[in-house]
């Protein structure tokens, strides 16, 4: 159990995070803040408080509209920004579309760790994900192993239960990983895809893999034209919780995550989505995996999308 945990933005994910981690005594203090209205986090934070004596923790839980509540957070999850949300015509706009609004709000946010927890591992979810760490990279400039985007863990999780679904086995017996940007040109890594350890296409035929690995891709985007008034939060706030209990627990689990590529992938000076070790320092290992030749082209098709959308925070300042 670490001391404190920090949370920005007590959206849905927020809210979910605060009550999981709580649940789960990830730390004796869960913090919860959002700037935009002056009581949400406090509400949030009380009513699971006052949930507290029937799982039976004992958690201290702060809610706060400033930065100054996260003093001293061991690790911080930033899900501060506004999330895709389906337009009055139905369309749905990319992760990408949000990239102008939310730089403004992450120049904020990694103000807030500077002065309040300089010290902590940063897990950031928020959208254009790659992007989004990008910035917190250039405004904190930490060392590689404490910044972390939660994306692959998501992507993974979605085409793990795919492929459950399709092969009519439990989704505990599907192994899978999901590798480059966390946008529409993920990739989705067939050849690593093991049912009980078994090559996933013993049990599921090409045909239906590929459109396993299509609606993968679009994941993201088929929750939030369901749900009409934001993007999917239970699985995100799951996948990024798998990222912290690997930190709190020093478990060393190797989960997809969006991490600082110095070489690895012939990539240089990204962020981008490989297979990591996660342990109590953070990324502590990065994993380099054979692709297939197919695989290593989508790789770089979506290496090549982080970069533009890297190039545009460049270019915005
Ligand atoms: C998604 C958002 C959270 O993939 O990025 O659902």
């Amino acid at each position: 159990m670490l001391n404190k945990i920090g949370l920005i933005g007590g959206g849905n994910i927020g809210g979910v995070l605060a009550q999981e981690l709580c649940r789960r005594m990830l730390a004796k203090s869960v913090a919860l803040m959002d700037v935009k209205d002056p009581d949400l986090a406090k509400g949030k934070c009380l009513d699971i408080a006052e949930g507290t004596p029937l799982i039976g923790t004992d958690i201290e839980l702060i809610g706060g509209k400033e930065y100054d509540v996260l003093e001293g957070s061991e690790i911080v999850i930033n899900t501060a920004g506004v999330p895709r949300t389906k337009r009055p015509d139905g369309s749905i706009p990319t992760r990408e579309e949000l990239l102008a609004t939310n730089l403004r709000i992450t120049d904020l946010v990694a103000a807030g760790i500077s002065k309040y927890c300089p010290e902590a591992i940063v897990v950031s979810v928020a959208n254009p994900l790659d992007a989004i760490v990008y910035r917190l990279y250039q405004q904190l400039s930490p060392p590689k192993s404490r910044l972390v985007g939660m994306a692959g863990a998501l992507d993974s999780s979605r085409y793990r239960y795919f492929v459950a679904q399709a092969a009519g086995v439990s989704v505990e017996n599907v192994e899978a990983i999901v590798l480059g940007g966390h946008g529409d040109t993920m990739v989705p890594i067939r050849s690593c895809c093991r049912i009980a350890g078994m090559p996933v296409e013993k049990f599921v035929d090409a045909e239906t893999l590929e459109g396993i690995e299509s609606r993968t891709r679009k994941a993201g985007g088929e929750i939030v034209g369901l749900l009409g008034i934001g993007s999917a939060f239970v699985s995100p706030a799951l996948s990024a919780l798998d990222m912290v209990e690997s930190i709190v627990f020093d478990k060393k689990k190797i989960i997809p995550s969006c991490a600082l590529l110095e070489g690895e992938y012939g990539v240089n000076g990204l962020f981008v989505g490989v297979p990591t070790l996660i342990g109590r320092n953070g990324i502590e290992k990065i994993i380099e995996v054979e692709l297939t030749e197919a695989e290593k082209e989508g790789f770089k098709r979506s290496v090549a999308a982080v970069q533009k959308t890297v190039d545009e925070v460049g270019a915005m300042g």
